[in-house]
């Protein structure tokens, strides 16, 4: 069995808490978040126990993993604590939300304080356990679109308003260019491979904290280019579409389904009648937090290597800030 002390009480937490209490291995043994009615309000829903104070949960309940799920500026402080009491409490992991933090700098002190602790750090980069992303990864390698040449990807919804409203504070949240799409450019790099060129135009901060718009252009080394769209300024609702182009067909899909939904994709010849040729539809309905939570947990317990590692959370960021970047200046940037 394994504890897991969870940091935060807000909307990310209470579904990873949901997934612990779903997971067979797992246990969810405390809750901490700044304000104490949160904590206990989530604590209490799963018969664990509610804390303000970080020092106090560790030593009190001995987690096996520390799972952070505050705010992104966050990340860091949890993380390194965590990782420098790791051997004195036999923390075995510890895992992050997304994106890892909010500055690469930040990312460099997290992978120092595990690395040197020994720990396994697993940064929760979902989109990569939702079926339709992983499937999609999975025929562009098989060469089922052919050499890619393109890949365009949409994502968003609504201004998210939470906590504090720190989604609307750039400094805080870093805009849906970190916040939102840094999903997509993990999975893209994963897909496709690295990144050397980015350009991108969007609001900036300029129209936060109403909404935020960003599009970005990826040059990958393979020659792949990419064309990833953000958006906080669609009140019409969450949305995601993905499309694949290649010498050898379109892959295209529609992700607007709720979590855990059969989705299908169609990925359509490159030559010949366009009947497409269906993929198939998932028929596991297992929810994508639920999965990569019980993967972490299940890679701890056998001393196995974590599917996503602290540098492709620290990659994946390098991306989303040199989007920012990009869109400050006006100029491409070359990684
Ligand atoms: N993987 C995904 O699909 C996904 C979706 C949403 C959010 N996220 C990420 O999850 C993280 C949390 O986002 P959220 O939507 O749950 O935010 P939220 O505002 O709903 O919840 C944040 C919680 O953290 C608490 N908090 C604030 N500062 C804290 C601190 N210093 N220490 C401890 N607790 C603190 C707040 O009181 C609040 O309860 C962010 O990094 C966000 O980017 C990931």
């Amino acid at each position: 069995m394994m504890r897991v002390a969870l940091v935060g009480a807000g909307g990310m937490a209470s579904v990873h808490a949901g997934c612990y209490d779903a997971i067979e291995n797992a246990e969810l043994a405390g809750v901490l978040d700044i304000r104490p009615e949160a904590a206990e309000a989530l604590a209490g829903k799963y018969g664990a126990k509610p804390y303000t104070d970080f020092d106090t949960m560790l030593a009190e309940i001995r987690p096996d993993v520390v799972d952070v799920c505050c705010p992104t500026p966050w990340h860091v402080d949890y993380v390194v604590r965590a990782a420098e009491r790791a051997s004195e409490l036999g923390i075995k992991g510890i895992s992050t939300e997304k994106p890892m933090a909010r500055t690469l700098a930040d990312c460099d002190r997290m992978i120092a304080a595990c690395e040197k602790a020994g720990l396994p750090l697993f940064v929760a980069h979902v989109v990569r356990f939702f079926p339709e992303f992983s499937l999609a990864k999975r025929e562009v390698e098989a060469g089922n679109v052919g050499r890619p040449a393109s890949v365009r990807t949409r994502r968003g919804g609504p201004m998210p308003r939470a906590w504090d409203d720190w989604y609307a504070d750039f400094d805080r949240s870093g805009g849906a260019v970190l916040d939102l799409i840094i999903h997509d450019f993990d999975w893209l790099r994963w897909t496709f491979g690295e990144v050397e060129r980015v350009y991108a135009r969007g609001t900036g901060t300029s129209q936060l904290p109403s909404f935020d718009y960003a599009l970005v252009t990826l040059r990958f080394k393979n020659g792949t280019i990419g064309h990833v769209e953000g958006t906080w300024a669609d009140p019409g609702g969450f949305k995601v579409t993905v499309e694949i182009a290649g010498d050898g067909g379109l892959l295209e899909f529609n992700a607007n389904q709720p979590t855990g939904a059969p989705f299908k994709a169609a990925l359509q010849a490159g030559s010949g009648p366009r009947a497409g040729v269906a993929v198939p539809e998932s028929p596991t309905g297992n929810n994508p937090y639920q999965l990569e939570l019980a993967h972490f947990l299940d890679c701890l317990e056998r001393g196995a290597t974590p599917s996503i590692l602290p540098q492709d959370g620290k990659e994946a960021v390098r991306i989303a800030l040199a989007a920012i970047e990009s869109i400050q200046t006006g100029k491409a940037v070359t990684l």
